[in-house]
C-alpha cells in the first residue's frame, strides 16, 4: 500500500468512528502516541466497520414477524435399495471418479476454530484424535489426500481456511510436520475475515491498547475469503470446477467420496450436502428441509419446536435429514455468490467476552455477526441432498466430554475399523483399539482387497500403517 493511500484509509477510519458515534474509541486513539496510533489504526484497516454497523441497525429495526414460510421435507437421495437406485449409485461413483481423475476437484477444510470447547489450547486441527497413534485431524486429512492422489493419479489441492486466531499456529504445525508427506505447494492456506464484535448497545469494544474485540465471520466466510484470496479464480483458471467442503471436527469424513461427487454432478447441482438421519428430536444438528419451494438448512436453534419435534404415525422423525456440514460446491456458483457483493445473510449471536473494566476482568455478553455456509443452498439453481450412514461418516468432536466428544469419535472410528476387519474375514476382540491409516486403505473395499487374514484372531490393539 502506498503511504498516501494508507494515510487516506486511516483518516477515513477516524471519520467513520465519528459518524457512528464511537467517541470512546476516538478518545482512546487521542491518548496514544504517534507510533501506537499507527499500529491501532493499521489493525482497523482490515475490519469492515460500515458492515458491522449496518448489520447492527438492520437487526435492531428488524420486524420480529418471520413472514410467510412453508416448510416441507426435502427430497433426499436416500441409501440405495432398489436395483435402479443401486445402478444409479454405481453410475454416480464412476462419474465422481472420472471428475477426480480429470483434476477437476479441490478440497476445502474449514479450520478457523480453536479447540477451546475441548479444553485445548491451539487450532482444533492439531488436536490428537486417532485411537491408536494419536494422529491429529490435520494428519488424518492429509493422509487421505495422499492416498486419494495416488489412487486416482490426480492433483488434488488441499485448501485450509484458518482465522486470525490460528493462522500462524496452523501453518507452523504443517511446517514442523513436514506437511505430513504432502507436497508443500499442494496445500493452500487462506484466512477467513474478522468482524468487530459489539456491545449489546451497539458499540465497538477495545481489546487492550492496539485492537478492537473481533470475531471470525463464520464458516460462510470461507466462500467470501476463498474469492478474496484469489484462490477461487486460480482454481478455475487451472481447470478445476468443483470443491469438496468439510469441517475440521469430523474424523470420519470421507474426503472427496466419488459417489457423493457423482450424485452432485449427475444431478447438475451447484451445491450438494450429505445428511444423516437425526438421532432423536434433540440432536444439535441443522435440518435439511424444503423452505418455500427451495432446499435449505435451518439450524436446530432457529427451527420452530413444532417442526423439530414432528413425528409421523409410526413415530418417525418427519424432518429427519441432519446436516453433516459436508458439501460439494461448483466453483462457478461460489463465484456467482461473490459477483455483486457477498450474497450470504448474516446471523447475530451473543457470545461471552472477557473485558477489562477498571483494572478487573469481567465476563460479559457481546454481539457477534457471522454467516453460515449452508445459507448458500437456497441461492443455488439446483441443490441435492444425499443420505449417508452416520456410523461410517459422521462423528463430530464438539465437546470435551459426553456426546460428540473425542471419546465418542474414537469409539466410532474403532467400530468402523472393526467392521472393515470383519468384512475381510478376521475375528476381533471387542475390547481392543484399532486404527487403519488412510494410506493403508481408504475404505472397507480397499481394506478387504489388501488385508489377507481370513480367520485371523485379533486380540490386542492394532495399527495398519502404510
Ligand atoms: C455445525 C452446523 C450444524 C451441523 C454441525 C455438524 C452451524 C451453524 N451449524 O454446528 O448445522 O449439523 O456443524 O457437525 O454451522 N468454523 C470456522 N470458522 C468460523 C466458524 C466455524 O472455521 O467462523 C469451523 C470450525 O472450525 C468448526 C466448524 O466450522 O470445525 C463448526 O462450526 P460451529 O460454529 O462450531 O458449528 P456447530 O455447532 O459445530
Amino acid at each position: 500500500m502506498t503511504e498516501e493511500r494508507e494515510l487516506r484509509l486511516k483518516n477515513d477510519i477516524i471519520k467513520k468512528l465519528k459518524v457512528y458515534n464511537q467517541n470512546h474509541i476516538i478518545e482512546h486513539i487521542n491518548r496514544l502516541n504517534e507510533k501506537e496510533k499507527d499500529v491501532f489504526l493499521n489493525n482497523l484497516t482490515y475490519l469492515d466497520i460500515d458492515l458491522v454497523f449496518k448489520l447492527y441497525s438492520n437487526f435492531k429495526n428488524q420486524n420480529k414477524e418471520k413472514g410467510d414460510f412453508y416448510i416441507t421435507p426435502a427430497h433426499v437421495i436416500t441409501l440405495p435399495k432398489t436395483e435402479d437406485e443401486l445402478a444409479f449409485r454405481d453410475k454416480a461413483k464412476r462419474a465422481g471418479e472420472k471428475t477426480i481423475r480429470e483434476n477437476k476437484v479441490a478440497v476445502l477444510i474449514v479450520a478457523g476454530g480453536q479447540g477451546t470447547r475441548l479444553g485445548f489450547e491451539g487450532p482444533k486441527g492439531t488436536f490428537k484424535i486417532s485411537p491408536v497413534k494419536g494422529k491429529s485431524f490435520f494428519q488424518l486429512f492429509s493422509e487421505q489426500l495422499i492416498a486419494l492422489s495416488k489412487k486416482y493419479s490426480a492433483r488434488i489441492p488441499l485448501i485450509i481456511m484458518t482465522s486470525e486466531e490460528n493462522d500462524y499456529d496452523t501453518r507452523n504445525f504443517f511446517y514442523e510436520n513436514d506437511y505430513f508427506g504432502l507436497e508443500k505447494d499442494r496445500i493452500l492456506f487462506f484466512k477467513q475475515g474478522m468482524l468487530p464484535s459489539l456491545t449489546l448497545s451497539g458499540d465497538l469494544i477495545l481489546k487492550g491498547k492496539y485492537e478492537l474485540a473481533t470475531n471470525p465471520d463464520g464458516h460462510g466466510g470461507s466462500l467470501k475469503a476463498i474469492h478474496e484470496s484469489g484462490i477461487l479464480e486460480k482454481l478455475i483458471s487451472l481447470g478445476y470446477s468443483e470443491l469438496f467442503y468439510c469441517q475440521i471436527d469430523n474424523p470420519l469424513v470421507k474426503i472427496l467420496d466419488p459417489v457423493f461427487l457423482g450424485y452432485h454432478i449427475l444431478t447438475g447441482s451447484e451445491v450438494s450436502t450429505k445428511v444423516v438421519r437425526r438421532r432423536n428430536i434433540e440432536e444439535k444438528v441443522g435440518v435439511y428441509i424444503n423452505l418455500n419451494g427451495k432446499d435449505a438448512i435451518i439450524e436446530y436453534s432457529d427451527m420452530d419446536k413444532a417442526y423439530m419435534e414432528a413425528v409421523d404415525e409410526e413415530g418417525k422423525i418427519v424432518y429427519w435429514a441432519g446436516n453433516t456440514a459436508i458439501h460439494a460446491f461448483s466453483l462457478n456458483f461460489i463465484k456467482r455468490l461473490n459477483d455483486h457483493g457477498f450474497a450470504l445473510p448474516y446471523h447475530r449471536a451473543k457470545k461471552k467476552l472477557e473485558i477489562e473494566i477498571m483494572n478487573s476482568i469481567n465476563e460479559t455478553d457481546v454481539l457477534k455477526f457471522e454467516t453460515f455456509v449452508f445459507d448458500a443452498i437456497p441461492f443455488a439453481k439446483k441443490a441435492c441432498a444425499v443420505e449417508v450412514l452416520r456410523e461410517e461418516e459422521f462423528s463430530p468432536v464438539k465437546n470435551k466430554e459426553g456426546v460428540d466428544s473425542p471419546e465418542t469419535a474414537q469409539k466410532d472410528m474403532i467400530l468402523m475399523f472393526k467392521k472393515w476387519l470383519e468384512s475381510a474375514g478376521a475375528r476381533v476382540n471387542p475390547d481392543i483399539k484399532i486404527e487403519i491409516s488412510p494410506i493403508y486403505a481408504l475404505d472397507c473395499q480397499d481394506f478387504v482387497k489388501r488385508f489377507k487374514g481370513i480367520g485371523v484372531i485379533i486380540d490386542k490393539d492394532i495399527y495398519f500403517g502404510d
